[in-house]
């Protein structure tokens, strides 16, 4: 018997927790019918890092044009929309009352349900807009600015986070390194591209957490070694920059594969290793990773760079998700600086703030 095809469904996507303001259409095929994305590089460069209030600001400023550009482009008006998906958190809470906030208004004039974004879980399903074949559960490591966590992913909102960072999140390591290299903002492709031209081996860098039981990360070690790399003058920029990425990898393969390993000790079968985030973007780490997943005979999935790094597709397709399992919110729903995918997981031993 062929499976009956859901009905079809157009979800609008408002992204604005960080320094990008983006706005998509997306449909429940995995039809990108238009997307526009606003970058605030050039406002928070600056500062070296984002600061919230510009970025607030700015999302004011950029939304609402970027919501007609969306809907003109595609010739769709408010009315040919299912439901009208926002960012509800975590992330810089003044940007994330702006997208919620529109969201919320554009479904009271419209009349069209609304659907809270948790921005993580956009990141954590956005491999489903990628590959239509990739199906639940599937074990998840989601790299990206604020997050470093493997999750293993049992359904739309059902999460089980095996590890996470218990200091620094990864892309957050980028960026420091960056800083400190004098690479400028945002540091992650900066320093992928310095990398390009050094040594991984040259320079003696830490691996942190990698000899530790449960499969947690730690970068902040490793930022304090790439500091006192820089410092003793010992050592050429792009072999410091080569080196701190060989680090990042090693330890995003060893913490992925004592993450797989647990899994298959517990007998819980996956669908396959998928990553996420902004970090995935880089090209040094999707090999490795691909790598890795090949030796558990596992198929590698991850959406392509545009789709890990933040976008309106992301939260669109998160919305598409929910919204065909009939999880629609309610006006009331709160902007969340922090919104953990999974509620129930213990502080991870060593755990700063961060979770
Ligand atoms: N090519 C790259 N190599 C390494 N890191 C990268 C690359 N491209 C982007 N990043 C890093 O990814 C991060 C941005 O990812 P993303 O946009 O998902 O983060 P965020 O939305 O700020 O954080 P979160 O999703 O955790 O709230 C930055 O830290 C950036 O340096
Ligand atoms: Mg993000």
């Amino acid at each position: 018997m062929v499976a009956e095809k859901p009905p079809m469904a157009l979800v609008l996507g408002l992204e604005s927790s960080c320094d990008e303001t983006a706005v998509a259409l997306v449909d429940n095929d995995g039809n990108i019918i238009a997307h526009h994305l606003a970058t605030q590089e050039i406002l928070h460069r600056p500062y070296g890092g984002v600061v919230p209030e510009i970025a607030a600001r700015a999302h004011v400023e950029r939304l609402e044009p970027l919501i007609r550009k969306v809907l003109d482009e595609s010739g769709k008006n408010l009315s040919d929309v299912d439901a009208i998906a926002a960012t509800a958190g975590p992330g810089l809470i003044g940007g994330v009352m702006v997208g919620l906030v529109t969201g919320k208004a554009l479904s009271l004039a419209c009349n069209k349900p609304l659907i809270a974004i948790n921005h993580l879980e956009g990141h954590a399903l956005t491999p489903r807009l990628a590959d239509q074949s990739l199906s639940f559960p599937y074990l998840l490591l989601l790299i990206s600015g604020g997050h470093c966590q493997i999750l293993l992913v049992k359904n739309v909102g059902e999460y089980r986070r095996l590890a996470t960072t218990i200091d620094d999140a990864g892309g957050e390591a980028f960026d420091k390194t960056a800083k400190i290299l004098g690479l400028g903002f945002p540091g992650g492709p900066a320093v992928e591209q310095e990398a390009l031209k050094g040594d991984p081996t040259a320079v003696p860098l830490p691996r942190p957490l990698v000899r530790s039981k449960e499969p947690h990360f730690s970068f902040a070690g490793l930022k304090t070694a790439v500091l006192r790399a820089h410092q003793s003058g010992l050592y050429k920029r792009e072999d410091i920059a080569a080196s701190f990425q060989q680090a990042v990898i090693d330890c995003l393969v060893n913490r992925s594969e004592k993450a797989l390993r647990k899994i298959e000790s517990e007998n819980t079968a996956i669908n396959a290793f998928v990553i996420a985030g902004g970090m995935a973007a880089n090209q040094a780490i999707r090999p490795a990773l691909t790598a890795l997943a090949e030796a558990h005979n596992l198929p590698f999935v991850t959406p392509a760079p545009w789709l890990c790094t933040d976008n309106g597709a992301m939260i669109a397709w998160a919305g598409i998700e929910r919204f065909r399992l009939g999880m629609i919110d309610t006006l009331d729903s709160p902007a969340r600086a922090r919104w953990p995918l999974d509620p129930h997981a213990e502080k991870a031993r060593g755990a700063g703030v961060k979770a």
